[in-house]
């Protein structure tokens, strides 16, 4: 079974971070989403991968996840022209994937579980299309389904204004070749997008089998700011273990599970995890609080930081309070004299924020 990765698109939903760069590539507690789910592929077994690439962002993707040697998979790079949907990437794939069955996986989605039981129950099940649902409070946001007492799906809705169901359809879905003929029949949507939603409803109106499974884990689809912190606080949670390479001084405290990368340096500060701290980061005469990650290469210096994502290389100085906050790659946060505030902030890349 082949992989299909879709990490094309603009991004527009994760402004302004990803005027500059992938929304796949956002890291979550350091690393990019991306690398979540191959990874997660490749512990279901999986060994060949196509990777759907933007024009805008394809080069940067590559570059990060070269031949995906890494997860001891091969990566092949397929270019979809225009974001035209999920199932126009199915189209451009097609010559990959062949007449095989495939598992498809959005590259912004993140899940608390691995994909193996899955694919089994799909493998054994002969079914042409196997779908992941989740409950969410927001059901205009995603493609929804309405399923019977038995679990069976009776109609999949993309983004339905009136609520058919609260369950949604995560981004992981598995496929026979059944799927190829389904997207040829289908027509674009209200948003001019060829969506999967309506082709796996045409697999339903032709009498095809649909399976259903419940995920019982956490699911975000990173797509959105307050997302990606929500996501930045599950993954540390769950997964950060403490680990301190670097350097804390004796006026330092580093307290519970923190990933300090090497070459970091602590000084006169307190750090309290779950927190990941990359590599030559310098930090002083602060307050890290819980759920913060802070990325390669940042400066923090008489602050108080707290349930926030801060992207490589920024400088944050003299800040009485950030929390909530993503703060784009290179950029600098400072406090002029006198003010004394909390902030809540949203800054992409090389930006400068006076406060
Ligand atoms: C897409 C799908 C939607 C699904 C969601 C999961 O939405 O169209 O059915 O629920 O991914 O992440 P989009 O991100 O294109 O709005």
């Amino acid at each position: 079974m082949k992989g299909l990765v879709l990490s094309g698109g603009r991004g527009r939903r994760l402004r302004p971070l990803t005027y500059t760069g992938a929304k796949q590539l956002v890291p979550v507690a350091n690393r990019p989403i991306l690398f979540y789910v191959l990874e997660n592929l490749s512990e279901a077994g999986i060994q060949d991968v196509g990777m759907i690439i933007s024009p805008e962002t394809g080069k940067e993707i590559k570059s990060a996840v070269g031949e995906g040697k890494d997860w001891g998979l091969k990566v092949e790079y397929i270019l979809q022209e225009e974001p035209l949907g999920l199932a126009h990437a199915v189209k451009v794939a097609r010559p990959y994937l062949g007449m095989n069955p495939f598992i498809m996986y959005l590259g912004d989605n993140l899940i608390g579980s691995g994909i193996a039981k899955f694919r089994r129950d799909f493998e054994q099940s002969k079914a042409d299309a196997s779908i992941l649902l989740k409950e969410v409070d927001t059901p205009a946001n995603f493609g929804i389904a309405e399923v019977d007492k038995q679990g069976r799906v009776i109609r999949l809705v993309e983004k339905p204004k009136t609520p058919i169901s609260n369950l949604a359809l995560v981004g992981i879905y598995f496929f026979s070749a059944k799927i190829h003929e389904a997207v040829t029949k289908i027509r674009p949507s209200l948003r001019g997008e060829l969506e999967i939603t309506d082709a796996i409803q045409w697999l339903l109106d032709n009498e095809n089998k649909v399976l259903s499974h419940r995920l019982e884990e956490w699911w975000l689809d990173t797509g959105k700011k307050d997302d990606l912190l929500t996501a930045n606080t599950a993954v540390l949670d769950d997964w950060t273990r403490r680990k301190i390479r670097g350097n804390v001084d004796a006026t330092s405290q580093v307290i519970g599970r923190v990933d300090m990368g090497k070459g970091s340096h602590i000084i006169n500060s307190t750090v309290r995890g779950p927190v990941v701290i990359g590599e030559n980061v310098h930090i002083e005469g602060s307050f890290i609080g819980p759920f913060t990650s802070i990325g390669n290469g940042c400066r923090i210096r008489s602050a108080v930081v707290e349930h926030s994502v801060v992207l490589e290389n920024a400088v944050i100085e003299h800040i009485d309070r950030l929390e909530d906050s993503l703060i784009g790659k290179g950029s600098l946060i400072v406090q002029g004299n006198g003010n004394h505030h909390a902030y809540r902030l949203t800054v992409g890349d090389v930006s400068v924020v006076e406060l």
